[in-house]
């Protein structure tokens, strides 16, 4: 999938060559750096990919003479730009303990001029995009083209997170990085698994350990927004090769199913 728009090819390179300077800078964060620099590859490639199978780029828009593909684009490669400066700022990250990342992003695009060319509307609805992209969840009042350029941002953000977190399970350093060093106990926490059941999005501050991380991460399903999301869910195989991460425990197989189901009757609805 090769992008041709000038503008995001410049905005791409700006993009790089801003995380190579906080490299140069910070060399005791350059693999912290690198890996959200390949995350944001990532995401822009899967925002890409889902893009095309909702039939919205290039030149398909919600709007008239919109420019959304390109707009919800420049929203993933900016998104997590903030990172930089958490890492290097507070040495985490871990938004509890430091800062709102996603604010951090706005900051620094605004301090660094990335998007200043492009009209007032347009930069207004790519930092509300990004500010949205790490909250529990929408909210309520956004306006038809917001909620699918946001949860477009969302969907494509946590394809690519479950795809790191189950390849980076065995990396203790990476570990460290990605969950703050949470110990990888037994014990299944209750508060998350009753949350799963009930179909909510389980909360950050009840994650006591990986098990928690690992269930919170399978109940971002009830968050995920398209059925093409869905279905790369299902066939890369996300929440079968997350559970088998945990332990035996009562339940284990009637959640699995629950998962599994809840998945399989949002791909029916369409199909
Ligand atoms: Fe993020």
């Amino acid at each position: 999938m090769i992008i041709k728009d000038s503008r995001i090819i410049k905005l791409t390179d700006e993009f790089k060559e801003f995380a190579l300077s906080c490299q140069r800078l910070h060399p005791a964060y350059v693999r912290h750096i690198s890996m959200k620099l390949a995350h944001t590859q990532r995401v822009c490639e899967e925002l890409h990919g889902l893009a095309l199978d909702l039939n919205f780029e290039p030149d398909v828009s919600l709007e008239p003479g919109g420019n959304d593909f390109f707009l919800a684009y420049i929203s993933a490669l900016f998104h997590d730009i903030g990172r930089f400066e958490q890492i290097t700022r507070f040495g985490t990250f871990l938004d509890v303990v430091s800062a709102d990342h996603a604010k951090l992003s706005i900051d620094t695009i605004k301090r660094e001029g990335f998007i200043d060319f492009l009209p007032e509307m347009e930069v207004a609805l790519i930092l509300k995009i990004i500010l949205f992209h790490n909250k529990p969840h929408l909210p309520g009042n956004l306006t038809r083209r917001e909620f699918i350029l946001a949860a477009l941002l969302r969907d494509s953000d946590k394809l690519d997170i479950w795809q790191t977190v189950l390849n980076e399970e065995n990396d203790d350093a990476f570990d460290a990085i990605l969950d703050g060093g949470l110990q990888d106990t037994a014990e299944i926490p209750k508060k998350i698994l009753e949350d799963i059941f009930h179909g909510r999005i389980a909360k950050l501050s009840d994650v006591t350990n990986k098990n928690g991380l690992r269930l919170l991460r399978c109940g971002w399903i009830f968050d995920t927004n398209f059925p093409a999301t869905m279905k790369k869910i299902q066939n890369r195989g996300y929440i079968t090769s997350t559970l088998d991460l945990l332990p035996d425990f009562d339940k284990k197989l009637e959640l699995q199913h629950t998962l599994e189901n809840y998945i399989e009757k949002k791909i029916m609805l369409v199909s």
